[in-house]
């Protein structure tokens, strides 16, 4: 149990890791007054480029990815894992290292997803990129997908908790793109450009 609860705490706190930030700091930018304001991959790419986005997406990606591998390595029970990867997501979402302001949790959520179901991660990247080609809204992208997700997992894997988790997770990544919806009805959302 004692195990358990300090790699959920790890977790969280390798989810607060704001990569976006610490990497656009590096470039003399602060990424939450640019753009979109977000800490996230695409308003790093957005504001740097190609390179710099896609190390952030890394990062992010694998701030889920491997807490959530570490749990499976030590066998955890699925309500561990579970914690594990929320853990690691709201860490993201609502990092202890800028005053629980963190980003949309995009890419740390595609990281715990990929640890509990990578057939259910396929599938939400089939939507993802579908949806990101012919509109070219990432954030639009982001929203289907993640609504997709809990159906995808309960599909794949018929395990409740982890579909409880990626329950839990798609909805918060959804009220975290509430802007961008808002924008996305006005017509004001910024469009990819690769
Ligand atoms: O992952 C976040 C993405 O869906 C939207 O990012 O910067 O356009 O708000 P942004």
């Amino acid at each position: 149990m004692l195990n358990e609860l300090i790699l959920t705490a790890v977790a969280y706190l390798v989810g607060s890791i704001p990569t976006g930030l610490l990497l656009a700091r590096a470039f003399g930018v602060d990424i939450r007054v640019t753009g979109s304001g977000n800490i996230g991959a695409t308003n790093v790419y957005r504001t740097l480029g190609r390179t710099v986005g896609i190390a952030t997406l890394l990062g992010d990606c694998l701030k889920g990815l491997v807490p959530v591998l570490v749990a499976g390595k030590l066998g955890l029970a699925d309500p561990w894992v579970a914690a594990v990867g929320l853990a690691a997501f709201l860490g993201h979402v609502y990092t202890v290292f800028l005053g629980f302001k963190g980003g949309k949790g995009v890419a740390t959520a595609l990281g715990v997803f990929l640890g509990v179901s990578p057939l259910s991660v396929l599938g939400a990247l089939a939507l993802f990129i579908g949806i990101v080609a012919s509109t070219r809204y990432i954030s639009l992208g982001s929203i289907t997908a993640a609504a997709a997700m809990p159906f995808l997992v309960a599909a794949v894997e018929r395990r409740p908790l982890l579909v409880g988790m990626t329950l839990i997770i798609a909805a918060i990544v959804i009220v975290k793109h509430r802007e961008n919806i808002r924008r996305l009805r006005e017509g004001t959302e910024s469009r990819f450009k690769a």
